[in-house]
């Protein structure tokens, strides 16, 4: 096979425009094929305008700008793609327009010219196994803008010849972006660890007590990722989330991938998220980013007066921190271990403040005392080094508001950002990133993807500070993780919430995680 010097692209649309220019840019000559003169014309509107704005900041000149647009041959002429030595098609994802498109290539194109497909979620090798050359079909998916995305996932199938694998991953280096190689799963590695993310996290939303911002707060403060999941819900449009989950849940027929009932809804009711000006959030305008306050919107919160001591119970670090936490606030505490707590011993009047673990619920304490069950609520600090403290107040479905208040107060008077959740392990942070990281670690356990791969793609595709694998090894313990996941599936009877055998591995043999993995790899 010769070098890869003329690409063709089909569709121009939001992916397509992108990566005319990816291509453009790299010098490659690039032949750009739309349906009619006014998709052509959007096409080459999409690209002047998105060079337009790399002139405007300085990375691009105004000549060089202009030669790279006059460079594209922009065209309705299919037959001109017989001179490309590969066509990448972007058209909608409908499996009928693809299997179409690649017919009416394999009788134009010589046969070594290889096709790839920028699909999100249909099967690569149902696409490849409709050419004359499925050996030279490969997925090649790139992320949205994609001049921008450092990703591109190329998706190889059973058929796929590994010449071709090794030329698309060149090509791709080539062009400035980060190649990592994966099987032909149903949403590859981005969208499926992802989405099943966000899913869950809208489930979470539904089902318990804390609200869209205390789900949004928690994971960017205490997981520091960019974006809370139901803002990036709403980024992302509604609709495509539940379509990725529908084509995860057709594959796996496992019940942790079904559509959350509520995004089904809210797809239903037309609340797509930004673009139709509703989603999670409210927004200005369909389109726009900017939310405006709603029914939903929290009232100001009013301090209530603090009490002057509490009643801590609980040992280890995560009890040294809300020692700290709650004199920074200005109240004293009073700290016994779980097994010395003893409730004629609580002062009338003083809270009792519970430092929850995975295995140690506000709850077991709580039932202790008898009809003072009100007065007892859980906390947990995360990230107590970083600048943004997070606390989770785990209330039981006995703690008083008043209760809930304090905790709140405390929170605030020590500058954290709180977020009240239910009584459950991991409350929100833990709950939401361990079914994920456990999803990450069964992917590289059974060879999918390895785990310098997934952490790539992970930080290269959704802008993460680090990847699943990364994450485990630095910020967690593989037996405080398994306990969490064992408490998860518990309340929720999914087996895939189970810890996978790495883990609880990892958890019994007192191994660190990424070891592990890449010992078994
Ligand atoms: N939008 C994203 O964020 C994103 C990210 C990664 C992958 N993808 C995938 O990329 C593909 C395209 O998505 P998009 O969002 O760019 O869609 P889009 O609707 O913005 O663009 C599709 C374009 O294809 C053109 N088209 C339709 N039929 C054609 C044909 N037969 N020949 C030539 N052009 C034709 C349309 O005129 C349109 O301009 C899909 O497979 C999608 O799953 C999308």
């Amino acid at each position: 096979m010769g070098a890869i010097n003329t690409v063709g692209v089909v569709g121009l649309g939001t992916m397509g425009a992108g990566i005319v220019e990816v291509f453009a840019k790299q010098g490659l000559a690039t032949i750009a094929v739309e349906i009619d003169q006014s998709a052509l014309d959007r096409g080459r509107a999409i690209v002047t305008s998105s060079t337009q704005r790399a002139v405007d900041r300085g990375r691009m000149s105004e000549q060089d700008a202009k030669d790279l647009v006059d460079s594209i041959s922009f065209t309705l002429e299919f037959s001109d793609l017989a001179a490309a030595d590969l066509v990448i098609e972007a058209v909608p994802e409908r499996m009928s327009i693809k299997k179409d498109l690649f017919s009416r290539l394999d009788a134009v194109c010589p046969p070594e010219t290889i096709f790839a497909t920028n699909t999100s979620s249909l099967s690569v090798t149902d696409i490849a196994a409709t050419t004359s050359r499925p050996d030279r079909l490969i997925g090649m998916h790139f992320f949205n803008p994609a001049p921008v995305m450092k990703l591109v996932e190329v998706v190889r199938t059973v058929l796929t010849a590994q010449e071709v694998v090794s030329r698309i991953s060149e090509l791709a280096r080539a062009c400035g972006k980060s190649p990592v190689v994966v099987g032909d799963r149903a949403g590859f590695v981005v969208n499926t660890l992802l989405v099943s993310y966000l899913n869950d996290a809208v489930n979470v939303f539904d089902q318990s007590r804390v609200s869209r911002e205390g789900i949004d707060t928690a994971m960017t403060v205490g997981a520091l990722l960019p974006m809370g999941p139901l803002a990036l819900c709403d980024l992302i449009g509604l609709d495509v989330c539940l379509e990725i989950m529908d084509v995860l849940f057709a594959q796996s027929r496992d019940q942790v991938h079904a559509p959350a009932p509520l995004m089904r809804e809210m797809v239903s009711a037309g609340l797509l998220g930004r673009k139709s000006g509703r989603g999670f959030f409210t927004y200005e305008k369909p389109g726009s980013g900017r939310v405006i306050p709603d029914e939903l919107t929290p009232a100001d919160f009013e301090p209530v007066t603090l009490p002057r001591q509490v009643y801590l119970v609980g040992d280890g670090m995560q009890c040294e921190e809300l020692v700290k936490l709650c004199a920074q606030a200005g109240v004293s505490s009073h700290v016994v271990s779980y097994d010395q707590f003893d409730p004629g011993q609580v002062p009338e009047g003083v809270p009792v403040l519970v430092s929850v673990k995975p295995v140690q619920r506000a709850i077991d304490i709580a039932t202790q005392m008898g009809p003072r069950i009100d007065e007892v609520i859980g906390l947990h600090v995360l990230f107590p080094n970083q600048k943004g403290q997070l606390v989770e107040i785990a209330a039981t479905p006995f703690s008083s508001d008043r209760l809930v208040r304090i905790s709140q107060s405390i929170a605030l008077g020590a500058s954290a950002s709180p977020v009240i959740c239910d009584d459950d392990s991991g409350q929100v942070v833990g709950r939401l990133l361990s079914p994920y990281l456990n999803d990450a670690v069964r992917m590289v356990a059974s060879g999918y993807v390895s785990a310098d791969d997934v952490d790539t793609a992970m930080m290269l595709g959704c802008g993460y500070p680090r990847g699943p694998i990364a994450f485990l090894a630095n910020f967690s313990t593989p037996d405080t993780i398994c306990d969490v996941l064992e408490q998860i599936s518990r309340k929720t009877q999914l087996s895939r919430h189970l810890p996978v055998s790495a883990l609880t591995d990892a958890a019994i043999y007192g191994v660190g995680i990424d070891q592990l993995l890449t010992e078994s790899s």
